[in-house]
């Protein structure tokens, strides 16, 4: 990345192994019939897509997808689902929900009311590639999760963006953010 100023958090190796922890810490959680896995879009596509072929077959995949952010390292706005699963796979069913990073808590603690309150959901399991404490606003723990930072990072990569880049990323970054919150943009002398 030769955009902004950053450190590697976590190499390929090290994401690949820390989701092999959650998977065996997770599939105990998941006993029973009927368990449909709801990705949170866009984020946690890459997470889900790597987690999901660790579990057990026979679960059904649909997807929710709420967006928090606008353009900032900061949530702005109240988040609200703007596409939601199928009924069928939700009504009655244990929903594991999964998301890249559980940060202020407001797209999981939403997410999650969504679809037992509206969508009648017997059971919602709540798992994050990241559980980020330090910036918790509302009162939701991820059933498990990852990697926990203690530190208040803005990370992109492995799913995570910055103003919708980045994503792709193989590994995951922490920006570095200046007094205004805003990533640093990389000058020619911070190249040389
Ligand atoms: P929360 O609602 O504050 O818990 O944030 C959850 C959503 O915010 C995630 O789905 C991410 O899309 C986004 N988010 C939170 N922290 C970061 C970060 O460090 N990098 C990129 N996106 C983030
Ligand atoms: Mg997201």
């Amino acid at each position: 990345m030769k955009t902004y100023r950053h450190r590697t958090v976590l190499g390929k190796e090290e994401l690949s192994g820390a989701l092999d922890g959650l998977a065996e810490r997770l599939i105990p959680l998941l006993e029973g019939p009927e368990v449909t896995a709801i990705p949170v879009l866009g984020g946690a596509m890459i997470f889900a897509a790597d987690l999901v072929r660790r579990l057990p077959a026979g679960l059904v995949m649909d997807f929710i997808r709420i967006q928090t952010y606008g353009n900032s390292t900061s949530p702005e706005k109240a988040p609200k689902p703007d596409w939601t699963p199928n009924p069928e796979n939700v009504e009655g069913k244990h929903c594991l929900l999964m998301d890249d990073i559980l940060d202020t808590g407001r797209t999981l603690t939403e997410a999650r009311r969504y679809l037992l309150e509206e969508m009648g959901a017997a059971k919602v399991t709540i798992a994050v590639l990241i559980d980020k404490p330090v910036r918790r606003a509302v009162p939701i723990q991820a059933d498990a999760y990852a990697v926990q930072f203690m530190e208040d990072l803005f990370l992109v990569g492995y799913g995570l963006d910055y103003r919708g880049r980045y994503r792709n990323l193989p590994h995951l970054l922490a920006l570095e953010t200046g007094d205004d919150g805003l990533p640093v943009p990389l000058t020619v002398e911070n190249n040389s």
